[in-house]
């Protein structure tokens, strides 16, 4: 088991109004969004995530159901629309209509300006953002019908930091903002909720394994206002609130959680 899904720590809030509610967070199978499958599985959610890795997220639901828990895992590549159609279906037809959407999952791998190719940007903007406008497609009505929902997209502060390497990556997660202002005003009318969270570093495993170093450490003590290394519960909690009645009338909105970094 990695860090990326451990047991609840003490002090997590329990929200009344996840009790029961179908939660669907897509890349959960590890980092941040392992974080959150188990998160909203401890609040009594039925949860379903999505993932193309496969051995890391079938570990996710055996370290849950030590734990009592369940999470209804998925194979799905989010680049392909018809795979998020099909597994939406399935889900529905397993737990009920969703009415919690998590779009995180991601691709941050980085590109030399030079290298890019036609092809690599169609992918890496299918990967970072295609998916979250098809998934909630796939949803809203299911939400509609329940009498509301909850879509929270993750984004990401790399676009406001001076970040290099990554424009398409960075352009995808400019776009998730455009895409959740849209979302929001479309499906405000029937009280399904939109908002982004932005990131800053979140140190995963994936993270500490490609780009934390003595160099990145030194910079976040240098650039956040607070002094410590944020983790996937630093995501998940307020991922938590909005997805709850407690954020109920939040919509529309873009929450930077990056410890003070922008
Ligand atoms: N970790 C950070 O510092 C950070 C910073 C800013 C924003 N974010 C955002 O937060 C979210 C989670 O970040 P993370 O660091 O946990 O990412 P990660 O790369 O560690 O995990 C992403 C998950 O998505 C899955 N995934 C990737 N491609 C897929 C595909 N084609 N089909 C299905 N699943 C696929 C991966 O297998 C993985 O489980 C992402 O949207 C990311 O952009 C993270």
């Amino acid at each position: 088991m990695t860090d990326d899904h451990a047991p609840r720590p003490s002090g997590i809030a329990t929200y009344p109004s996840l009790k029961g509610r179908v939660a669907l967070i897509t890349g959960g199978g590890s980092g941040i969004g392992a974080t959150i499958v188990r998160r909203f599985a401890e609040q009594g959610c039925r949860v379903a995530f999505f993932d193309i890795a496969e051995e890391t997220s079938r570990a996710l639901v055996a370290a849950l159901a030590k734990d009592d828990l369940t999470g209804h895992f998925e194979k799905v590549d989010i680049t392909k629309v018809d795979e998020i159609q099909a597994a939406i279906a399935r889900v529905r037809a397993a737990l009920g209509p969703i009415t919690i959407l998590v779009n995180n999952a991601a691709n941050d791998d980085r590109h030399k300006l030079d290298d890019v190719t036609s092809e690599y940007w169609d992918w890496a903007l299918s990967v970072n953002l295609k998916h979250q406008f098809f998934c909630a497609q796939a949803v809203h009505k299911d939400m509609a019908a329940a009498g509301g929902g909850a879509i929270i997209n993750m984004s990401s502060i790399s676009y406001l930091m001076g970040a290099t390497d990554n424009d398409a990556y960075l352009s995808a997660k400019s776009a998730v903002i455009g895409l959740t202002r849209g979302l929001a005003r479309e499906l405000g009318p029937d009280n399904i909720r939109v908002n982004s969270v932005l990131p800053g570093w979140i140190i995963t495993e994936r993270q500490r394994r490609l780009w934390l170093n003595a160099d990145g450490e030194k910079r976040i003590l240098e650039r956040q206002c607070l002094r410590r290394q944020l983790d996937a519960d630093d995501i998940a909690r307020p991922v938590l609130f909005l997805a709850s009645d407690e954020a109920g009338a939040c919509t529309n909105q873009s929450f930077i959680v990056d410890g003070g970094w922008v």
